[in-house]
């Protein structure tokens, strides 16, 4: 791929490929993977991150250290497995310290929860990795368990094991006396189950749509539509403009959570419905849905 800015932005790239891929996903303050990208300097590094902070943290290092190997990408792991990598392209994974979630009404929010390990394996290329390092012997187990139902691993549980750097939660772990666990599941075949992943559908192009009459936009302010099954719109604010109005739109579509201004914008006697070019938004079916459900507003 050429042309690459380090920081990816989602909302322009169709699929994401680099040879000798290694992603660390929830990478913190960035400091494992500037260091593996520097023992490394023959492979290519992606670090996925819900954090703006730690993005900027990351990217302050790119830069400082003047990497070439290592992008960056604010979005959940999921999403991004989902829908910028193809099967069978990924070398190796590395989850430092992820959040255990050690509430049983949390559960399904661990990154090893099973639609995750299936779908990460199957980016995996046969023989690649996923290492997963934690302080919580009960999210260990969990994971352990999740592995062994996908049988797609081998599964190495290291003991004592010297990593090539700590990382900020691994420090703080350690100075309180707690034992770290650290365990690699090498893909060695396809997982045996077949999981029905959670997904969106991207679409080409996006539609502008009319509306015979105008509606007032400030009605809408504060009130959540369910639109069809999985598509939840929920409105904020909205802003008179000179030519017609916005609104802040949260769209959720099969849990993706698309966030953008949706405009009202007088043409003659139509008024144009689309997304404000302020915004720039994944192109979804959900989308495309809301638009359409939208201009026929009662
Ligand atoms: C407990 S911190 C560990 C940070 C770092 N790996 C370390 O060891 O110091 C967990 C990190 O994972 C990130 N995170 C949580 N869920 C995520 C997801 N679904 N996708 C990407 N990053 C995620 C959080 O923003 C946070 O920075």
């Amino acid at each position: 791929m050429k042309n690459l800015t380090q920081e990816l932005n989602p909302k322009r790239i169709d699929k994401f490929k680099l040879d000798n891929l290694v992603i660390e996903i929830g990478f913190g303050n960035g400091i494992y993977i500037t260091s593996l990208a520097k023992l490394f300097p023959n492979k290519n590094f992606l670090g996925i991150e819900i954090s703006g902070e730690s993005i900027k943290k990351l990217s302050k290092r790119i830069k400082n250290e003047n990497l070439k190997n290592v992008y960056c990408v604010k979005m959940d792991a999921y999403w991004f497995f989902y829908l910028f990598l193809h099967d069978n392209s990924v070398d190796e994974i590395y989850i430092n310290f992820p959040d255990p979630w050690p509430k049983k009404r949390h559960i399904e929010r661990r990154i090893t929860r099973l639609e995750n390990l299936y779908l990460f394996s199957k980016k995996l290329k046969l023989g690649g990795f996923i290492q997963i390092k934690t302080d919580d012997l009960d999210f260990y187990n969990y994971t352990l368990e999740n592995a062994k139902v996908l049988n797609s691993f081998n599964i190495k549980e290291l003991k004592n094991f010297e990593d090539i750097v700590r990382t900020k939660y691994e420090t703080k772990w350690l100075l309180m006396g707690k034992e770290i666990y650290v365990i690699r599941l090498y893909k060695v075949k396809d997982a045996e189950i077949n999981i029905k992943l959670k997904g969106i559908r991207r679409v080409k192009d996006m539609a502008h749509v009319k509306m015979s009459r105008f509606i007032d936009v400030s009605k809408l302010e504060d009130k959540v539509f369910r639109i069809d099954q999985g598509l939840v719109v929920k409105f904020s604010k909205s802003y008179h403009r000179e030519d017609g109005w916005i609104i802040e739109t949260l769209l959720s579509e099969n849990d993706y959570v698309h966030y953008f201004f949706t405009s009202f914008r007088r043409k003659g006697n139509e008024i144009i419905v689309s997304i404000s070019p302020f915004s720039e938004v994944l192109k979804t079916e959900g989308i495309l849905k809301f638009l359409n459900w939208i201009s026929l507003f009662p």
